[in-house]
């Protein structure tokens, strides 16, 4: 099949199909005609919502992967401008963009509603007033169309997007890490996961923003409209990350578990020591800010690089990952950071273990991943979707599946030690 023929829409390919039975009833039409219905029959499409945040995302995605249409709109220029996310304004803004994003993704694909296999949405966890958004034009959606309505958990979609644009089998090792989470999974089917640590207190997206915040990167014309990671991975670039000492976290803790907290305040703390040092008013940059930034950058890789170093091991002791062939996924926003990928990297070499991270683009929030998921459940053999569309619910707090984090605790692996620099 030409690679154009894939993205013909289902009304054509009906048109198709009778014009090659209208027009020959000899063999080689008839040979056409099944050619062309095995492969029509056979691919499946889906649109995927998301809403759970800040961006407002649409995309239509094949059983091959190819993103037939997306659409995007970004939220964070609004957010960056006001200090942070307010749900209420976040929503509203979902409300503006939602019906202009899945008809742009739908008019890219060339399709209506009705050519597509299934409707995929966000609904859990989130911002519950963002979910709702999603799910309600979802709903009206399959209302209008009859097509099944396939929830999806964002955690979930974000882990699998990496089965989208490479090789991967199940089970593998995935550390998600964005602004509202941050955690240590096993993989182990479309929908069976096992949490083996997560964040205590902030995520790692929120501590970059923060202390790009704190450090005024907004008010530096280039990073108006960024978040705050992209904006201490751009500066640190100019840095030394050696130039502060930021503290190791949980070091004295054996499990997977995160925590931001401290390392961030440590930040905030030479931060403000810098800025009287240097007699540098608080909305001002500092002139040694690409040192700060390069210094948490790598505070916080060290941290991560410690907690994936653990959970590597207790999978070999565990028994959860193949002992060949080992794969670590990276995805969420701050696993766009190429500092800190190059830094994982060195880990999975030295752990005989594939790194793979979904292109940045993917990392963040977005249309494609859902649909993405919605294509996994659809081709999975296990019926995922809702049985009552009218009755699905969001679900603001929602695990990504069973925690075991009491036995990796219960393991106490000591670590050997890692050097990353
Ligand atoms: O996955 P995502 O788009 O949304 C959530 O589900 O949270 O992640 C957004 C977060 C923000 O906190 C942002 O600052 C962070 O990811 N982020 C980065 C980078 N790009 C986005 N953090 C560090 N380095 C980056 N390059
Ligand atoms: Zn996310």
């Amino acid at each position: 099949m030409s690679a154009p023929m894939r993205h013909v829409s289902q009304s054509c390919q009906r048109r198709i199909l009778s014009c090659i039975r209208l027009t020959g009833n000899d063999e080689s039409n008839a040979r056409i005609f099944s050619a062309f219905s095995t492969y029509f029959t056979s691919k499946k499409t889906v649109l995927g919502i998301e809403t759970s945040c800040d961006d407002t995302g649409a995309a239509v995605v094949d059983n091959g992967g190819r993103v037939l249409g997306e659409a995007l709109k970004s939220q964070i220029k609004i957010h960056v401008e006001a200090g942070g996310i307010l749900p209420p304004v976040a929503r509203n803004l979902h409300v503006e963009s939602i019906g202009g994003v899945v008809q742009e993704a739908l008019d890219r694909a060339s399709m209506t509603v009705h050519d597509v296999d299934a409707v995929s949405v966000t609904v859990e966890p989130g911002l519950a007033l963002c979910l709702k958004v999603g799910l309600d034009h979802a709903k009206s959606l399959v209302r209008l169309s009859g097509k099944p309505l396939i929830p999806i958990h964002h955690m979930q979609a974000h882990a699998l997007t990496a089965r989208m644009t490479n090789r991967v089998d199940f089970p593998f090792l995935v550390l998600l890490i964005s602004g509202g989470h941050c955690l240590l999974t096993v993989a182990r089917d479309v929908a069976d996961f096992v949490l083996l640590g997560e964040s205590l207190d902030d995520a790692p997206g929120e501590a970059f923003d923060k202390i790009a915040r704190q450090l005024n990167l907004k008010n530096l014309p280039q990073f108006t409209s960024v978040s705050g990671g992209v904006a201490i991975e751009t500066m640190a670039r100019q840095g030394d990350p050696k130039s502060f000492d930021l503290p190791l976290m949980l070091t004295q803790v054996r499990t997977c578990d995160f925590s931001f907290s401290g390392l961030k305040s440590q930040a905030k703390r030479i931060i403000a020591h810098e800025e009287k040092r240097q007699g540098v008013s608080r909305d001002d940059v500092l002139p040694n800010a690409a040192d700060i930034c390069a210094s948490f950058q790598y505070g916080v890789l060290k941290h991560l690089a410690r907690r994936v170093q653990r959970s590597l091991l207790f999978c070999e002791l565990s028994g959860l990952l193949p002992k060949h062939n080992k794969t670590l996924v990276v995805s969420g926003g701050v696993g766009s950071n190429q500092f800190i990928r190059t830094g994982l990297q060195k880990l999975c070499d030295m752990y005989s273990t594939h790194l793979i991270c979904p292109p940045p683009r993917l990392c963040t929030d977005n249309g494609v991943m859902i649909a993405w998921n919605g294509i996994e459940k659809l081709l999975s053999g296990q019926n995922f979707s809702a049985a009552n569309p009218e009755a699905v619910d969001f679900q603001p707090k929602c695990p990504i599946g069973e925690d075991i984090s009491s036995s990796v605790r219960d393991a106490a692996i000591k670590l050997p030690p890692l050097k990353l620099l």
